[in-house]
């Protein structure tokens, strides 16, 4: 990992917020864990280094992008307080607390936001793709299972509604769609190759469970 414009000081902090993150997610099986983070935060490394941006708030965004999610934590939701108190705990100032929270406020595709800053831009595209490829067909199928949702129905093949609650028509409404909206052109590089791999998975998962069109 290339973290040599970090100091010291930022590493600890860093290494501070990841048990932070741990802790407060280990609960999670909806693909939302803290190793979901990690990735985020590992791919808006590799997106900065094309794409610019303040390094040490990116990955800060990364690892607490979803603590406030509006799935995960509604309560918690528009003001971020979880996210609010670790950046108080560790002394951020108060101009790169809003920085921060700006970035994580862009992120989620249900808030429909498309971010400003080149920061706001990386960790977004950086959480689209761990939606997508082999990590987000597995995220995908996870969440559906920890909300208690089919896998796919019979109805999705009658009728491509955007009102099933099926993992698999997940692919359809949403995750098909991510690539068209990223932000980075080297976020959009990625998004195509994982995209066709999960083009690929669904045409094997139709014909395996006998429909060939949806
Ligand atoms: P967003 O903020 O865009 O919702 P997240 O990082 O919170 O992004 O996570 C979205 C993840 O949750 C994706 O991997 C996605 O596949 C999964 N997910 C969200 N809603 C559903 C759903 N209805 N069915 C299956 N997976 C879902
Ligand atoms: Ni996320």
């Amino acid at each position: 990992m290339i973290i040599l414009e970090l100091s010291d000081k930022q590493k600890q902090i860093i290494e501070g917020i990841k048990t932070d993150v741990k802790r407060l997610t280990a609960d999670d099986f909806s693909g939302h864990d803290y190793l979901h983070s990690e990735r985020v935060m590992n791919t808006a490394i590799q997106l900065q280094q094309n794409e610019g941006g303040d390094l040490f708030l990116i990955i800060i965004a990364a690892l607490l992008h979803d603590l406030d999610d509006k799935k995960l934590s509604p309560e918690t939701y528009k003001e971020k307080q979880k996210a609010r108190k670790i950046l108080s705990a560790y002394d951020f100032v108060d101009d790169d607390i809003e920085a921060v929270i700006g970035i994580i406020d862009a992120v989620s595709y249900s808030g429909g936001k498309t971010p400003l800053t080149s920061e706001g831009k990386i960790v977004q595209d950086a959480d689209r793709l761990d939606a997508l490829g082999a990590i987000g067909i597995a995220r995908c199928f996870a969440f559906g299972g920890s909300n208690s949702n089919p896998i796919y129905t019979v109805d999705d093949f009658n009728d491509r509604s955007e009102n099933s609650n099926s993992s698999l028509m997940h692919f359809y409404n949403k995750l098909l769609r991510l690539a068209s909206l990223m932000n980075t052109e080297c976020g959009r590089s990625i998004a195509l190759k994982r995209t066709l791999f999960i083009e690929h998975f669904l045409d094997e998962l139709l014909s395996e469970i006998k429909c060939t069109d949806i």
